[in-house]
C-alpha cells in the first residue's frame, strides 16, 4: 500500500456528537467574517493552516505559540472529528473551521496574517489545475484575507504540485524565499510536523518548502 492510500479518510460514526460538543469547532465561520479578533478575544496575529487534516501542525504551533491565534481549516467532518478530541484542555489561541476553501474570503476580510498550506490536495489532471489551492483562483481571494501583504508557507511532497505553485505564486507578483526541494535537510530550525510530513519522511520522501510574499529581500 503507498503512503497516500493508507491514510484515506475513514467515517467517524459519532462526528456530529462529536463537533457539536466542542468548544474549539466553528461549523458557520461566515457570521464571524471581518471579527474574528473577538472569538480570540485579543487582538493578536491569526495564523491560518487550510487543509489541516487531522490538525497536529495546528495544535503544536498553538501550544508553543500563546500569543499568537490559530484557526485549523477543513472540509470534512470526519477528519475534524479525529483532530478536534486532541486539542489540549483550556487553549484558548485555536479554533478549528469547517469550510471548504473556495468560500475563503466571505469568512476572513483582512484579518490574517499568515497562511500555511500544508501537503494540499495534488489535483494532479490538467482540467481540475484550478481547483489547487495555490492557483490563480485561490490567490485572487487569499489577497481579501490578509490584513496586510499575502505571506504563504507551503511544504509538500509533490514537485509537480510544487513546480507549478512556484509559477503560480510569482505570476501573482510574490517572491519566493527559503524555496527547498529537501526541507529536513535544508532547514536548520526546529520543526513542527504535519501528519502527512511525518508519514512522507518516514518513507524517505523529500519535502519541498516555500515562503511566498510581498517581500524583495534575497536572505529571510
Ligand atoms: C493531503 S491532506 C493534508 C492534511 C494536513 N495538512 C497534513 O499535512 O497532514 C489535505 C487536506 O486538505 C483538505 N482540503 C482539501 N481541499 C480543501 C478545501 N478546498 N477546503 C478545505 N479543506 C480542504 C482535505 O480534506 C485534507 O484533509
Amino acid at each position: 500500500m503507498n503512503v497516500v492510500n493508507s491514510m484515506r479518510m475513514r467515517n467517524v460514526k459519532n462526528k456530529d456528537e462529536i463537533l457539536n460538543n466542542s468548544e474549539y469547532f466553528i461549523g458557520d465561520p461566515f457570521q464571524y467574517m471581518g471579527s474574528w479578533n473577538k472569538v480570540f478575544k485579543n487582538n493578536n496575529p491569526i495564523y491560518l493552516e487550510i487543509g489541516m487534516g487531522k490538525g497536529k501542525f495546528i495544535r503544536e504551533n498553538a501550544k508553543v505559540n500563546p500569543n499568537i491565534n490559530y484557526i485549523g481549516l477543513e472540509r470534512y467532518d470526519s477528519i475534524i472529528a479525529k483532530c478536534l478530541p486532541k486539542i489540549e484542555q483550556n487553549t484558548k489561541n485555536l479554533v478549528i473551521v469547517r469550510a471548504n476553501a473556495i468560500g475563503i474570503d466571505k469568512i476572513f476580510n483582512h484579518e490574517i496574517d499568515c497562511l500555511f498550506l500544508n501537503f494540499s490536495d495534488p489535483w494532479p489532471k490538467v482540467r481540475h489545475h484550478s481547483r489547487r489551492l495555490s492557483s490563480e483562483v485561490f490567490l485572487k481571494k487569499y489577497d481579501q484575507i490578509f490584513k496586510k501583504e499575502i505571506n504563504i508557507h507551503m511544504r509538500t511532497d509533490n514537485t509537480d504540485l510544487f513546480a507549478y505553485s512556484l509559477e503560480s505564486f510569482s505570476n501573482h507578483g510574490l517572491y519566493l524565499h527559503d524555496v527547498s526541494l529537501n526541507y529536513h535537510l535544508t532547514c536548520k530550525d526546529e520543526l513542527i510536523t504535519t501528519e502527512y510530513e511525518d508519514k512522507f519522511s518516514s518513507n524517505d520522501i523529500p519535502i519541498c518548502h516555500v515562503i511566498a510574499d510581498k517581500t524583495k529581500c534575497l536572505n529571510k
